[in-house]
């Protein structure tokens, strides 16, 4: 028998669909934010932070939900790339001093370190913008399916997704049992790497009786992406992660590794990689890049 993928521990990772990456990749180096004279400063800021050589978690979840339904992938790139906005959008806000104060990111000094906090707050408000004007003028399909994608997105930014998880982060309101350390991972990171499958389902306009599995499976993929976020932090390289690593026990954050150990981290991750599994197992369809992506989140190093 064939040993299954383990948390991070030093091991090598498993492999990743370096090809959608690569078409992520193509996509958002295309990407033109400035047409306004005088604002090309801005657009260096974003250009700064999107272009640094992310892993495009998201994006290359939402390209492969869509080999699994039987789309092309090449359909859903507009929504793809909004999604990769967001995100960036958030990480640069999550860096900021007022927030996790850190001045390294993707390998690059952070956003308010290379440009001013200003600026850094602007190049965020500026991608979240894009990410929606993308996705309303480039998403092709029923305009009811577009809205609804578009409406997923939103939400899972919102207060009932990454923001309302970032005001529990950052006040410390969290509780620190499971449950609710569970619910702010569901929130603050779930959130959206679930929008990433979910938008493009929503896009297919699959009835939700026929693709349950794949929101259940979406759903612990969230979980477990941050708590290995979590367990990296503590024990990832900095060069390797490309950002500071010991920052959540300076900021005293309430994580995974902090309220249960490093070891038992590593087993509840493996029991989330395994739930997010079974479920792809009972969704069918072309599901091994998605099972390639899971595999790589329980065992990235970076
Ligand atoms: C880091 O996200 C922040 C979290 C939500 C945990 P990623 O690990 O996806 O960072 P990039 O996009 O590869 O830089
Ligand atoms: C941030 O979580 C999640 C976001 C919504 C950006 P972290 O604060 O742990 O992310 P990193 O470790 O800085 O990437
Ligand atoms: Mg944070
Ligand atoms: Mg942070
Ligand atoms: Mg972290």
């Amino acid at each position: 028998m064939t040993a299954g993928p383990r948390a991070p521990s030093g091991a090598g990772s498993a492999a990743y669909p370096v090809a959608l990456q690569d078409e992520v990749e193509a996509y958002l180096a295309d990407l033109e934010f400035a047409t306004v004279p005088g604002t090309r400063g801005l657009h260096e800021a974003m250009r700064h932070s999107l272009l640094a050589g992310g892993k495009r978690v998201r994006p290359v979840l939402a390209l492969a939900t869509a080999e699994a339904v039987g789309r092309a992938r090449a359909e859903v790139m507009p929504l793809a790339a909004a999604l990769e906005l967001v995100h960036t959008y958030s990480l640069i806000h999550d860096d900021l001093p007022a927030m996790d104060d850190d001045e390294l990111r993707r390998g690059r000094p952070t956003c308010h370190v290379a440009f001013g906090e200003g600026v850094a707050i602007l190049a965020g408000d500026g991608l979240f913008a894009e990410a929606l004007r993308i996705l309303l003028e480039r998403q092709a399909g029923e305009p009811e399916h577009v809205l609804a994608a578009a409406r997923e997105l939103v939400t899972a930014a919102g207060v009932d997704g990454m923001v309302g998880g970032q005001f529990l982060d950052i006040t410390g309101d969290a509780q620190t049992d499971g449950e609710s350390l569970r619910r702010l991972h569901a929130l603050k990171t779930g959130r959206l790497i679930g929008a990433s499958v979910e938008c493009v389902l929503l896009l297919a306009g699959l009835p939700e009786a026929e693709t349950a599995p794949y929101r259940r499976f979406a759903h612990e993929l969230g979980v477990l992406f941050q708590i290995v976020d979590d367990i990296l932090d503590v024990t990832g390289e900095e060069q390797a992660i490309g950002k500071p690593s010991g920052s959540d026990e300076r900021h005293g954050k309430a994580t995974y590794v902090s309220v249960f150990g490093l070891d038992r981290a590593r087993e509840l991750a493996a029991d989330s990689h395994a739930g997010a599994r079974r479920a792809l197992a009972d969704a069918g369809g072309r599901t091994a890049k998605l099972e390639q992506a899971a595999d790589y989140i329980l065992t990235r190093r970076r």
